[in-house]
């Protein structure tokens, strides 16, 4: 129907006559000539039509936007002065001999050149809100990557091999979502968190070098990086360790922020153990664009009378930290108010600060409500150890140190981003080192910190039943800006780690038999060394696109509350349905709290 995509003429088609299809961009009637600014997916051309074509300005004259058509004609230099140099097709312009109109539409409720659409609108009508280059070129962006990733993987020989999406449950955390089975009364499939234990079943098949570009399904509390289906670059390799594998993965980003970015990421991408990440920046995650750091100041504590501070410098659970940020005698007590309920939402009491006006002045030149508590040594400690300057501002946090992490390490990102403080940089980072295990104070047990399928340190075996909290795994993840863009570890392959493992986790024998009774049975009859990881893709696009949120990249994504707005999803189904099921309604038991959850 045509011969060229609108976004690509320039003045080398100059004197040719072509057939272009797209949508009405724009109509502007100027004095007597019509012009369309027409648009398909690689971009939008401007058509003008005369009247002195008769039949063709009268059909030009009742396009509105968003009609579909298809036209003909004549590629020319635009006149002088006419030019538009922010369009790639903005030296030329069409003179528009033939117009068909293949489709009429009415005025759409989005707006193709607004900046601020409501994300509910644009989610009920995605496929309006695709049309618009933003979206287009993120869609662009995201199977650009992929096919740089398939040919990556490709070219190392790594084998594409799908897996089940309907089987039982997968132990990645989360709830699981269930589809009931209609051939097994009473019984349910669950949509897979991840390939886990497919992928170790395949190195156990002789695979070797596994890959899959996979969905997965986790039923959980939605945030700007999480959605209940996304995907996974999922990979697994036999007879590797981790610098192996790391090695390769770290290849693939590398290769493809240059391949499709022109990003050149640093060779190797540092690395930093999970304790020096909790210390320093309070999560796993650190995003190393933002200076801010906290610094431990809790053995200068231990003896004010201030008990907020002195009971969790006193504490082996608490923590006190500071939080040193460079010029920030300028935040307001409204700012200060505002930061104190911003950390309030991760357990913390109070948000104590010290500003710092001049600072040779001794406690004169302070300012602050703590001020009162604290003796001339622990202030000179304070001033000496942040290496406070004047004009700056001390923010200290003083708590369990999990409060204490999660409020200063969200307040770091939160002052980094309000204080314009990240660096316009690309910056990767492995956390490695993890702990196998994190105690459940609620539940009283351990869980694993990565997946129960992840080795403990080869040097620490002995220690797992002594002192499971010491043990540190063999798992890694990728971070870049503060985002987990991946993560993986090397497995198990011996069945009695695999069952003590379990064990530590209160998982009993017949549990294990239970849920993965098949891994256990496959580990008995020869399975080779092995490891993996796992890319989240709607992270990686999302930032490589500087998008918010990762349903910006994402066609058809749900919304926080984990529903479809195009299609209504998800919606009742008829007592038909339901019967073949065998799911009566009325009968269903009230629900436990965690229903599916491996850990
Ligand atoms: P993990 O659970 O860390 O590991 O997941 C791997 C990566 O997937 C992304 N991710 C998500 N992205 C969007 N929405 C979600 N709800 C979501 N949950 C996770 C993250 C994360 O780093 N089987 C292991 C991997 C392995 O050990 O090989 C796994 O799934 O970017
Ligand atoms: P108060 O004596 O309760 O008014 O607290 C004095 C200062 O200490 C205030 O600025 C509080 O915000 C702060 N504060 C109280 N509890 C904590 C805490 N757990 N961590 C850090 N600062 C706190």
């Amino acid at each position: 129907m045509r011969t060229h995509y609108c976004g690509q003429l320039n003045a080398d088609h100059i004197g040719q006559t072509v057939e272009l299809c797209g949508w009405v961009h724009r109509r502007r009637d100027h004095g007597g000539v019509i012009f369309i600014d027409l648009r398909d997916r690689e971009g939008l051309v401007q058509i003008v039509y005369d009247p002195d074509i008769e039949d063709v300005f009268a059909t030009a004259e009742h396009v509105r936007n968003e009609f579909v058509l298809r036209i003909k004609g004549l590629v020319r230099e635009r006149p002088e002065g006419t030019t538009n140099p922010d369009l790639p097709t903005g030296e030329i312009e069409i003179l528009g001999k033939e117009l068909e109109i293949l489709n009429h539409a009415e005025t759409p409720p989005i707006q193709m050149d607004e900046d601020h659409i409501g994300e509910d609108l644009r989610l009920r009508y995605r496929y309006i809100d695709l049309r618009r280059d933003e979206m287009q070129k993120r869609m662009q962006l995201r199977a650009a990557v992929t096919r740089h990733l398939r040919h990556f993987l490709d070219d190392r020989g790594f084998l594409d091999i799908e897996t089940p999406m309907l089987t039982r449950a997968t132990p990645e955390g989360a709830r699981d979502y269930l589809v009931p089975s209609r051939t097994h009364d009473g019984k349910f499939f669950a949509l897979p968190q991840s390939p886990q234990l497919f992928k170790q079943l395949l190195m156990m098949s002789g695979m070797d070098r596994y890959y899959q570009i996979v969905r997965c399904f986790r039923d959980e509390d939605l945030r700007a990086d999480r959605q209940p289906e996304f995907t996974q670059v999922d990979v697994e390799m036999s007879f590797i360790d981790e610098e192996e594998i790391m090695g390769v993965m770290e290849e693939m980003i590398r290769t493809l922020f240059s391949n499709v970015l022109n990003v050149e990421l640093p060779n190797p991408f540092p690395r930093m153990s999970y304790a020096e990440s909790m210390r320093r920046f309070g999560n796993d995650r650190p995003d190393l664009r933002c200076p801010l750091e906290l610094i431990d100041v809790g053995d200068l504590m231990q003896d004010v009378e201030f008990k907020v501070f002195s009971g969790p410098a006193n504490d082996p659970n608490g923590r006190v930290a500071a939080l040193h940020l460079p010029q920030g005698n300028s935040l307001s007590r409204k700012d200060i108010d505002g930061y104190t309920k911003f950390v309030s939402i991760y357990g913390a009491r109070g948000l104590a600060y010290i500003k710092v006006n001049d600072a040779s002045n001794g406690r004169d030149g302070l300012q602050s409500p703590i001020l009162k508590f604290l003796p001339d040594e622990t202030i000179d400690g304070i001033m000496q150890r942040t290496g406070a300057e004047d004009g700056d501002l001390i923010f200290f946090g003083a708590d369990k140190e999990k409060v204490v992490n999660e409020a200063l390490g969200a307040l770091r990102d939160k002052l980094g981003a309000d204080r314009d403080l990240l660096q316009r940089e690309w910056r990767p980072l492995w956390v490695v080192d993890f702990p196998m295990f994190e105690y459940d104070e609620g539940d009283q047990r351990w869980n694993a910190l990565h997946h129960p399928f992840t080795a403990p340190k080869v040097e620490q075996q002995e220690s797992l039943q002594s002192d499971p909290g010491s043990c540190l795994s063999r798992a890694y993840d990728m971070v870049l800006n503060g985002s987990e863009i991946g993560g993986g570890s090397i497995r198990i392959h011996k069945e009695e780690i695999q069952q003590q493992v379990l064990g530590l986790l209160g998982i009993d024998e017949q549990q294990a038999e239970d849920k993965f009774g098949f891994l256990l049975t496959a580990l008995k009859y020869g399975c080779p060394p092995h490891g993996g990881l796992a890319f989240g893709l709607d992270r990686l696009v999302m930032l490589m696109a500087g998008a918010d949120s990762i349903r910006d990249v994402m066609a058809f994504p749900k919304t926080q509350s984990a529903s479809c707005l195009l299609t209504g999803a998800p919606t009742e189904v008829s007592t038909q349905q339901l019967r073949e099921l065998h799911i009566k309604l009325r009968q269903i038991p009230k629900p436990e709290d965690k229903v599916g959850s491996q850990q």
